[in-house]
């Protein structure tokens, strides 16, 4: 099965990185999202990165308009009917995903794949509430979506094979560094680098030192590419609590469970870089 035309629902942070990246690689991409403002929002965010890749020369001005020329948008999931792969990229909730999911198992065709970009949930539990778990897989991008490779394609118990090899060749045909792993809570970097960062947030109450020395510490002392207070909030606190959340009630470790300090901020509205405010001001 080959894939022509790709839906992703959702054109937050991560949907319009997504649908950026899917129209750079020459995919009719039609973004779904819960209003038309919110549609063009997503809209915007691609135009804004590709004018950017222009300015440094990275593609072209036609290349730009006509990657732009392949994104569609819709408010209406209906649209998304023609197409062989839906990317869903919404809230980081399960019962939001799984009426997502039922829904558009209704209307896609029954040879389409649906694949969650999850950072924590169930792949499995999602797929569940569709009536083509053999189609469902994870794919799970990074965030910037357009600048980081990495594509972790899951698979669960139930998914075919055959699926998972179409969203395996998908991101290689997107220009990613993909990697198939299964369906375990948190996948394969996240269990590892969300009690990691749970470890530092920590170690700013225990050592005493401030966010900004403690960037500096991982930058110069292990060549970190970026610092762990810099990253959470790139990731969003909030995001990154409900991940630490997702992981601690598998795991039951208590490093995984996120540090009270991260709890306090995400209640205050410091959201990292998407507030203007986390652990530094944007
Ligand atoms: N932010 C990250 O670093 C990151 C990285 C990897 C994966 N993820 C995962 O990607 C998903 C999206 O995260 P995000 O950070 O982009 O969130 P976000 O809040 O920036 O964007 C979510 C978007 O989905 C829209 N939406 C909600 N319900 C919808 C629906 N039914 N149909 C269409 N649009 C709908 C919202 O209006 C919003 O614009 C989550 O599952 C998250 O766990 C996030």
């Amino acid at each position: 099965m080959e894939v022509r035309t790709v839906g992703v629902v959702g054109l937050g942070t991560m949907g319009a990185g997504i649908a950026q990246v899917c129209v750079q690689a020459g995919f009719d991409t039609i973004g779904r999202e819960v209003s038309t403002e919110l549609a063009e929002r997503g809209r915007s965010t691609v135009d804004h990165y590709l004018a950017r890749g222009v300015e440094k020369g990275r593609l072209t001005a036609e290349e730009k308009g006509a990657a732009l020329g392949r994104l569609t948008l819709s408010t209406e999931l209906a649209d998304l009917a023609p197409c062989d792969l839906v990317i869903e990229a919404i809230v980081e909730q399960a019962e939001a995903k799984k009426d997502l999911f039922a829904e558009l198992d209704r209307i896609v065709t029954q040879e389409a794949i649906l694949a969650t970009n999850t950072s924590a949930l169930s792949v499995t539990e999602i797929a569940s509430a569709t009536t083509r778990p053999q189609r469902v897989v994870g794919m799970h991008f990074f965030n910037p979506a357009p600048v980081l490779p990495l594509v972790e394609v899951v698979r669960t118990e139930l998914t075919d094979p055959a699926a998972h090899d179409v969203a395996y060749e998908f991101a290689l045909a997107l220009g990613k560094q993909p990697i198939r792993c299964s369906d375990t809570p948190g996948f394969v970097v996240n269990r590892i680098l969300i009690p990691v960062l749970n470890d530092c947030v920590r170690v700013l109450d225990e050592a005493g030192v401030t966010p900004e020395d403690l960037d500096k510490a991982m930058l110069h002392g292990v060549r970190w590419p970026i610092g762990p207070c810099a990253l959470i909030d790139l990731i969003g606190i909030d995001v990154h609590v409900h991940a630490s959340e997702a992981l601690w009630e598998a795991y039951r470790e208590p490093r995984m469970a996120p540090p009270p300090r991260l709890v306090a901020m995400a209640k205050a509205g410091l959201l990292g870089r998407k507030s203007g405010r986390g652990f530094f001001a944007y």
